[in-house]
């Protein structure tokens, strides 16, 4: 195949635009602008999203690139095959889990790929520090990061965009370098870029590994529903959907060099969010309940070892966003739990017939 440029639409790199939030970002940008050309180059590691490929390929003006961001020549023939004009950058390892267990990985995605990356959005679009070429003035670099960054909370307080870093896993640690080196680029180059740290997300197309996926899975197939630790947890849950309004938003009018928190005000402890879901599933799947002699799905929540160096708290203020954009989270927690679930349900029965 001979890859090059087709349209005189404008060209947005999307890195891991296969991934969880990515491929939710992509199918509202496409569905949304008729502008860009939407060109996702994404690695498909096992967190991928099946099928996105069928999902988004029914857009014309959307390309599929299989490699990885680390590759120096390829990103450079990306960028000057396609005249790439905007970037937004969401490939990364990310469950924390896996960055215990297999670090290094995290390292070369999380940091060297974010530098491959701003090297060629700087040679691609600026000649020298604060020389930007002539027709790029627009070009702009979006890195999509989390609240991880900050470390842990007690009981009260939320992270500002002045909090301090103090990440605590590797993964935090890694998304914690790549907001650096982008801010460097920024104070140093010159280079037009924005940074979200958004809290955690729910919604459809998230891989089976995380949260609440296991949660609905488990209940779904009567097995136990493992809680780390002692569940006193607490994390700001906010809908995929509401996080990519929130980029679109800040690709769009955020300042460049500046940072923007996402988050929902809507904190849980994971044995508050376990309950929740398993009193949506005791509706849903009254059924199943009744099968496995239950009362609740809820009764098969079950305390494991929990992680080391588990954060306690994460909580965002994203005054900053809401004051300057205008930006709240529309979905609210219920409904958007909701139709997690259901989504889930569906695909987790669809798996069970095929
Ligand atoms: N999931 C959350 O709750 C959350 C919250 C805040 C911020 N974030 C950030 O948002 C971004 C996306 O998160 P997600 O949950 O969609 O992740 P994900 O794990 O679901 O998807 C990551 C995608 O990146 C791709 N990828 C991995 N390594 C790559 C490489 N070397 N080159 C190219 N592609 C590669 C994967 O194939 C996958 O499609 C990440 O940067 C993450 O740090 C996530």
């Amino acid at each position: 195949m001979t890859l090059q440029k087709t349209s005189d639409k404008k060209a947005i790199l999307v890195t891991g635009g296969s991934g969880f939030i990515g491929s939710n970002f992509i199918l509202h940008v496409l569905s949304k602008y008729d502008g860009y050309h939407i060109v996702n180059l994404d690695k498909l590691t096992y967190a991928s999203v099946k099928d996105f490929g069928i999902e988004a390929g029914r857009f014309p003006n959307y390309t599929f690139l299989r490699g990885v961001i680390e590759n120096k020549e390829l990103v450079d023939f990306v960028f000057s095959t396609f005249d790439i004009r905007g970037v937004i950058h969401f490939a990364a390892e990310s469950h924390v889990d896996n960055s215990i267990a297999n670090p290094a990985v995290f390292m070369e995605t999380n940091i060297l790929g974010t530098f491959t990356l701003l090297n060629a959005a700087l040679n691609h679009w600026m000649g020298g520090p604060g020389k930007v070429k002539p027709g790029y003035e627009e070009c702009r670099f979006h890195h999509v990061s989390t609240d991880e960054v900050y470390g842990a909370l007690g009981e009260t307080g939320k992270f500002t965009e002045e909090s301090s870093y103090a990440p605590n896993s590797p993964y935090s640690a890694s998304k914690a370098s790549s907001d650096m080196i982008v801010r460097s680029f920024n104070r140093t180059y010159g280079l037009n870029t924005v940074i979200t740290n958004c809290s955690n997300n729910y919604g459809p197309r998230q891989h089976d590994e995380k949260f609440i996926p296991t949660i609905i899975r488990s209940a779904l197939n009567v097995k136990k529903i493992p809680i780390y630790g002692n569940g006193q947890n607490v994390r700001d849950w906010l809908h995929v959907q509401d996080h990519a309004e929130a980029i679109d938003l800040v690709f769009h009018r955020g300042v460049s060099g500046e940072t923007y928190n996402v988050g929902s005000d809507n904190e849980w402890n994971n044995i508050q969010l376990a309950e929740q879901i398993c009193a949506i599933l005791d509706d849903l799947a009254p059924e199943t309940l009744r099968e496995a002699g239950l009362n609740s799905f809820s009764e098969l929540m079950e305390f494991v070892k929990d992680r080391p160096g588990h954060d306690w708290r994460y909580a965002i203020d994203s005054s900053k966003l809401q004051n300057e954009m205008g930006w709240r989270p529309r979905i609210a927690f219920q409904d958007g739990l909701r139709q997690t679930i259901e989504w889930y349900k569906t695909r987790y029965q669809d798996l069970v017939m095929s």
